[in-house]
């Protein structure tokens, strides 16, 4: 396999964030030179919206030294087999990275690419990217989850591309790199979650699903500028702020008519809450019939 130049990237995944951050990176000053993906009209699509070249994954050898594999997490291992069977191997002088933007899974998903001296780390936009093009609106500027392999290489150059983004790195263990995804999971995924039993229970009490996702945008931008802005244990209002345990016991009478999981979330993201409720110095005997509310006792 020739050696492409050393600084020319190929993106393999064609999704939502692979399409987003090819083309920011070229956007940007970047040798993003090809887009590979499992279905040839994606991976067309998406080279163009990034202008550059769609190709098949045993064509990147000899296209790129440098990778960015974004595809499903299940894939990515497999997708880096692929691509050392294709050639993706770093001689003397022809030095290769690969990078992965997945937060479950670490850079040793690369192993297969590792093994012939490839540098891999795992770089992950701490972003919710539900579309391309919402994507390059939302990745510059964002926080960069950065997981380093056995070589330093990928990790600079991953360190380039979050500057390329006007991004900021955190840099995380291997050994916490699940404990880094999980905070993204809660504060990203499960806030949905927090909207979606707040919708059921509003449904239960009459009101439809789209008048009370309208009802509650007031009152949830306004929560989570105040605990962005102020912290949880200075924004935190409503009973379990005030130690108001009879709230909480008609809350859970309340949602008797709701669906088990929704009033196990009630009983469970309470108990946490109280913990907050504790940090700002909650009489302990409020404390504790806040806690047996919750727990039924
Ligand atoms: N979207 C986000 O908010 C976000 C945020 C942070 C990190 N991530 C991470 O970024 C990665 C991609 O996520 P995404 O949201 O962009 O997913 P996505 O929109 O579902 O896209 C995944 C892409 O991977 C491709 N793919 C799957 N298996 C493949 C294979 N064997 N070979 C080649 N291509 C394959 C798919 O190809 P085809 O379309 O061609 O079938 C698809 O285009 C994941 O690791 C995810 O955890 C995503």
């Amino acid at each position: 396999v020739p050696s492409p130049s050393t600084s020319a990237i190929a993106i393999i995944g064609a999704g939502r964030l692979g399409t987003a951050l090819g083309r920011v990176l070229r956007d940007r000053g970047a040798n993003v030179v090809a887009i590979a993906s499992r279905n040839p009209e994606y991976a067309q699509r998406a080279a163009q919206f990034i202008g550059v070249q769609p190709v098949n994954i045993e064509r990147i050898p000899a296209l790129a030294s440098r990778v960015i594999i974004s595809v499903n997490d299940d894939a990515i291992a497999s997708v880096a087999g692929q691509l050392r069977g294709a050639g993706f191997v770093s001689g003397p002088d022809a030095p290769r990275m690969a990078l992965h933007t997945s937060g479950s899974r670490g850079p040793e998903e690369l192993f297969a690419l590792a093994e012939t001296g490839v540098s891999t780390a795992a770089l992950h936009p701490l972003q919710t990217i539900p579309s391309p093009e919402r994507g390059v609106e939302c990745l510059p500027g964002s926080f960069f989850g950065l997981c380093g392999g056995a070589t330093p290489e990928a990790v600079q150059w991953a360190s380039e591309i979050i500057v390329l983004l006007n991004g900021t790195k955190l840099i995380v263990q291997p050994e916490h790199w699940a404990l880094y995804h999980a905070g993204a999971v809660f504060a990203s995924n499960y806030l949905m979650t927090m909207l979606d039993a707040a919708l059921e229970a509003l449904e239960i009490a009459g009101i439809p699903r789209d008048q009370g996702l309208a009802a509650l945008a007031p009152i949830s931008r306004a929560s989570l500028e105040n605990v962005l802005r102020l912290g949880p244990d200075a924004a935190l209002t409503g009973p379990i702020a005030r130690g108001d345990h009879r709230t909480l016991e008609r809350n859970l009478d309340g949602l008797a008519k709701a669906s088990a999981q929704t009033q196990a979330v009630y009983r469970a993201v309470g108990l946490r809450t109280i913990e907050i409720a504790r940090r700002r110095g909650l009489d302990p005997h409020l404390l504790r019939q806040l806690e047996r509310a919750l727990k039924d006792e």
